[in-house]
């Protein structure tokens, strides 16, 4: 077993995750419609195109460590109601975060292992900004109004 084959496996999962990602995005920007497209058909094919990259950083990466890059795509999941869409999508960026981190903890690669490091702040950004856009993170009131008192006064 060459020296980096359980990491180059691991990485093929998060490539094919990238690809899967990818389409489904794309799918998404095209299916959504009404007054919803204005706000998320530029942010889905952002995504599309992000993780379209992602899969080609880590196939140069693979090549780099001696491996192939597969280049299978998994099942997507479409549907046509936009709150459906995220969180199939944040549903997605969470399993990125997953498989990079798996990644990184089997990683005997140094450069590599930086490079999955920031990687997966880039995927937990994803995963932040699903989970505010579904408002999943719960904001303080108590905080929210001793902000509000103390920019009053301060205005003063
Ligand atoms: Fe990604
Ligand atoms: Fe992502």
């Amino acid at each position: 077993m060459a020296e980096h084959d359980e990491l180059i496996a691991v990485l093929n999962e998060a490539i094919s995750l990238e690809y899967t990602a990818a389409v489904q995005y794309n799918q998404h920007s095209m299916l959504v419609t009404g007054r919803d497209r204005l706000l998320f058909e530029e942010l889905f094919q952002d995504n599309a195109k992000e993780s379209l990259g992602h899969a080609k950083m880590w196939g140069d990466r693979i090549v780099y460590l001696g491996g192939i890059p597969k280049g299978e795509v998994n099942q997507i999941r479409q549907s046509s109601d936009i709150t459906e869409m995220l969180e199939i999508d944040l549903e997605i960026e969470k399993r990125a975060v997953e498989v990079y981190t798996r990644a990184h903890k089997i990683c005997k690669h140094l450069p590599t292992q930086f490079m999955l490091e920031n990687h997966i702040l880039d995927e937990d950004k994803d995963v932040e900004e699903l989970q505010k856009l579904l408002g999943k993170v719960q904001v303080s009131t108590t905080s929210l109004s001793g902000t509000r008192g103390k920019s009053a006064s301060g205005g003063r």
